[in-house]
């Protein structure tokens, strides 16, 4: 049979494939893919040979031929330059996610933008309604896919189709200035089940779904165009085993115990690593860290910061801002308080590889995860799986998701500065005995919702929906 004839009764589908082409010279090679999403899914999906995974390659032009990664099929959606600017840096990424994101940019609004993103949804549900066995499950993943449910409902209503919401759902008030908010609402309706990253994004959605078209809503269930839609929070996790198996690891502990001497072995190590994108508050913890050091709270004698900066979307509004605002504020912190040899802050913006990431953490005294918005952010429960000994301190804004869980995490809040500043200050002073007891409270909970059963709970849900 040929692959293209092949049916599958599992289909996940989302923009990116979880493997990215990128050339080296003349080589190409696959590396995966950036973000939370990626590194949730790929575990679940990992050595299914039922399952198959349709997304696009990080590489402009025709969908290529089908490959395997990790035992599992990846199925290449094509996405021409055009597109890319118009749907993926604009209707993704420079209107529905500041939008979501609380409108910390202001999203733009553009028709030409809008009619791209329909014809990318439209060629992701013809893609998944030809790869899709009779009465196969099909999970649609995040906010560049929101019309794929509502559009492979009409070609396949044999489908059970599930759609995930990886980013916050905003305030209604917000989410209403969308132009196309009635095409939107009514898409994701397509769907048996839409799941959010907390309850607030679930209610967030129920009210919207409310105000928009006036459907019947009982809870978290929606009665729309005689069909039924169930909402629920499904909060994501990480694949705890194979990092805190990393972190066992000789060779990473190897590397982490080198990049410590390399940083001159300070006392108190404060890491930060994020994508490089204004949602993630990196300014206001390089801001508070500057304020620290002036005033003598913290001393560049036993404390260096790490700042990993992912690049991300560097062609789309707000990135190439947010950058140059991080750089300038590293060269300052740096130019006003490094010592010859001995940078107090240390700015990779750069992508790395897992086992460094993993490296980082077992390092890292005090991990800095402080977003102005951020739909779970896994970056706090890898470095939490990475703690074996209960030792340091997650300082974690009260906008992400994973504040919801990590409660004994030292909470702040990003737009109080002094709040921010003697957070970090205590985290960089509190002795392991007294930091042990909140670590080992969120180790119990990242050990307990991994990435592999919230895809169980999600999809069992999915199955008992009518
Ligand atoms: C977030 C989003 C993902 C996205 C990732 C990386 O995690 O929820 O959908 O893939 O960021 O962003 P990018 O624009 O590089 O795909």
């Amino acid at each position: 049979m040929a692959a293209e004839d092949q049916k599958w009764s599992f289909v996940v589908t989302a923009n990116r494939l979880p493997v990215r082409r990128v050339w080296e010279g003349d080589t190409a090679k696959w590396v995966p893919s950036p973000g939370g999403l990626v590194s949730a899914l790929r575990p679940v999906m990992s050595g299914n040979p039922d399952a198959v995974w349709a997304g696009w390659t990080g590489v402009p032009g025709p969908g290529t031929e089908p490959f395997e990664v990790d035992g599992f099929q990846c199925h290449p959606v094509g996405v021409s330059q055009g597109e890319l600017q118009l749907f993926y840096e604009g209707f993704s990424n420079a209107t529905l996610w500041p939008l979501f994101h609380d409108a910390l940019v202001p999203p733009e609004y553009h028709r030409t933008w809008w009619d791209a993103y329909r014809t990318v949804n439209q060629r992701y549900a013809a893609a998944v309604a030809n790869l899709a066995a009779p009465g196969a499950t099909v999970w649609i993943h995040d906010y560049h896919l929101l019309l794929v449910p509502g559009l492979l409902r009409e070609a396949r209503p044999d489908l059970r189709i599930g759609f995930f919401l990886h980013i916050p759902f905003p305030a209604r008030e917000l989410y209403i200035r969308l132009p196309w908010r009635a095409e939107i609402i009514n898409g994701l309706l397509g769907a048996d089940l839409i799941g959010l990253q907390t309850p607030l994004g679930a209610d967030n959605f129920c009210r919207a779904v409310a105000r928009i078209t006036g459907a019947k809503t009982t809870g978290k269930l929606i009665q729309h165009n005689g069909r039924a839609t169930q909402v629920g929070a499904f909060p994501i996790g990480i694949d705890t085993d194979r990092i805190a198996s990393l972190a066992a690891d000789p060779a990473v502990q190897a590397r982490a115990t080198e990049i410590r001497q390399s940083l001159g072995s300070p006392a108190t190590v404060l890491l930060g690593v994020d994508r490089l994108d204004y949602t993630k508050g990196i300014e206001v913890r390089l801001r508070a860290f500057r304020e620290l050091l002036a005033e003598g709270r913290l001393s560049v004698d036993d404390c260096v910061l790490v700042q990993i900066a992912e690049p991300s979307r560097s062609q789309v509004t707000g990135y190439a801002e947010v950058r140059q605002a991080v750089e300038q504020l590293v060269g300052d912190v740096n130019g006003n308080f490094g010592v010859m040899g001995s940078p107090v802050v240390h700015y990779l913006h750069q992508s790395h590889p897992i086992e460094e990431l993993v490296a980082m953490y077992l390092i890292a005294d005090v991990m800095l995860v402080t977003p102005l918005r951020d739909g779970m952010n896994l970056v706090a429960k890898e470095y939490v799986a990475c703690r074996p000994d209960n030792s340091g301190v997650l300082v974690l804004s009260e906008f992400t998701g994973a504040a919801q869980e990590l409660r004994t995490a030292e909470l702040i809040n990003p737009h109080d500065v002094e709040g921010l500043k003697s957070a970090m200050e205590a985290a960089a002073h509190r002795p392991q005995a007294e930091a042990e007891p909140a670590m080992r409270t969120m180790r119990r909970l990242v050990r307990s919702n991994t990435a592999q059963r919230w895809a169980e709970r999600f999809l069992a849900r999915l199955e008992g929906c009518e």
